[in-house]
């Protein structure tokens, strides 16, 4: 009988710790709130996930194993040694709460000459960095909302735009920093968000245009031949008035909260075929031009016009089982959760190591 190939899934507990650190600076609150309604299910995910992959690579037939990517790096690197798997599930986005180094992580798994699932260092950092994605996603002519960048309020009175905006820390992901209260209407409103996310936040603040339509994302597996998912979309058709139709902090991780019950993902989308080309052309695009590895999925918006605005491209999403858009998008396509985790695995498996 053939050996097992080894797999380890590589993982980090700070995923949670980061987004709830910054939504708490946002709410202005020192420690995490205890009561159920404000419930936080974004490191459940995180665990929940690791669980199922394992068990579902381990029926597949692989012999999987866990390891934690804590402060102490040299650990992961004596572990990774010792270990020798023949690939790294890679699910590690931050360092101590830092998902800066989670570029850095994929960088040592290269340096140590190991396969692992996902994109590499440069797509990881530069999908991180909002600004460096909307330049390099313009530039190949891709469009996204035009956008000012702010390091202090006054730049306010300086720099031209567009009404309504919406502001977002530049370095975050997983909606950390956006609520219903980052889009705003006029300069006055603007100059006192920004003051106080530039406080909180302690990076810069960048501000696009609001693209005022509708919201979807499109998931998508694989390297030389690439399977664009069905198109999912937000349906914000029973969000209460007051609240804009955006997928906020709440929106994302909080059950309990009006947002989160009036974001609906519809997949697939009702749509006709011809629009839903586009939008997964679109997507396909966006992946290839960042550089994106094995999966990653791109959210867009489209105005009146029906133009398509690339918002990001997220290299390392939710993989979670059931509820994550991506499993949602790949049920949607006929494949179970195993088929998607497999499917991944594959082709982190067929490229060559350290290919861009
Ligand atoms: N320019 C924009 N116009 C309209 N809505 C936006 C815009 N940028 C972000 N949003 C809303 O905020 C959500 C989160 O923004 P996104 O750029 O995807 O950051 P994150 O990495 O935090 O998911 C989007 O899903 C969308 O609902
Ligand atoms: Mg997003």
């Amino acid at each position: 009988m053939p050996k097992k190939k080894k797999i380890v899934v590589v993982y980090d507990e700070g995923a949670l710790d980061i987004s709830s650190e910054v939504q708490m600076a946002l709410n202005g609150k020192t420690e995490p709130e205890g009561n159920s309604s404000s419930k936080d299910t974004s490191m459940t995910s995180v665990i929940e996930q690791v669980d199922t992959i394992v068990e579902v690579l381990t029926e597949v037939g692989y012999n999987v194993s866990t390891l934690l990517a804590g402060a102490d790096i040299s650990k992961l690197m004596e572990k990774l040694r010792e270990d020798k798997p023949d690939l790294i599930f890679n699910f590690c986005e931050s360092i101590e709460d830092n998902s800066y180094q989670e570029m850095n992580v994929a960088g040592l798994y290269e340096l140590l000459g190991l396969r692992y699932t996902g994109s590499g260092p440069l797509t990881l950092g530069s999908c991180l960095n909002k600004v460096r994605t909307k330049e390099i996603l313009s530039f190949h002519k891709l469009n996204i909302a035009p956008f000012r960048v702010f390091n202090s309020p006054d730049e306010v009175l300086r720099k031209k735009m567009t009404f309504p905006v919406i502001a977002k820390p530049i370095h975050e992901d997983a909606s950390a920093g956006i609520t219903n209260s980052s889009v705003v209407y006029d300069r006055d409103h603007l100059q006192s968000l920004l003051s106080e996310m530039l406080k909180k936040f302690k990076q810069p603040i960048l501000v696009e245009q609001y693209i005022e339509g509708r919201e979807f994302n499109v998931a998508i597996v694989g390297n030389e031949e690439l399977v664009a998912l069905p198109v999912s979309e937000i349906d914000f058709s029973t969000m209460p008035q007051g609240y804009h139709h955006i997928v906020s902090y709440e929106a994302k991780w909080m059950p309990d909260t009006v947002e989160y019950k009036s974001t609906v993902p519809v997949c697939p989308a009702k749509i006709s075929s011809r629009f839903q080309k586009k939008i997964q052309n679109t997507a396909i695009k966006a992946y290839q031009v960042m550089g994106c590895r094995d999966y990653a999925r791109v959210d867009m918006r489209v105005d009146k016009n029906g133009i398509v605005h690339v918002l990001e491209v997220n290299p390392n999403p939710d993989l979670s089982p059931g509820e994550s858009g991506f499993s949602r998008s790949a049920a949607a396509f006929g494949w179970t959760y195993g088929q998607l985790i497999s499917n991944i695995v594959e082709s982190a498996f067929k490229r060559s190591v350290g290919t861009y």
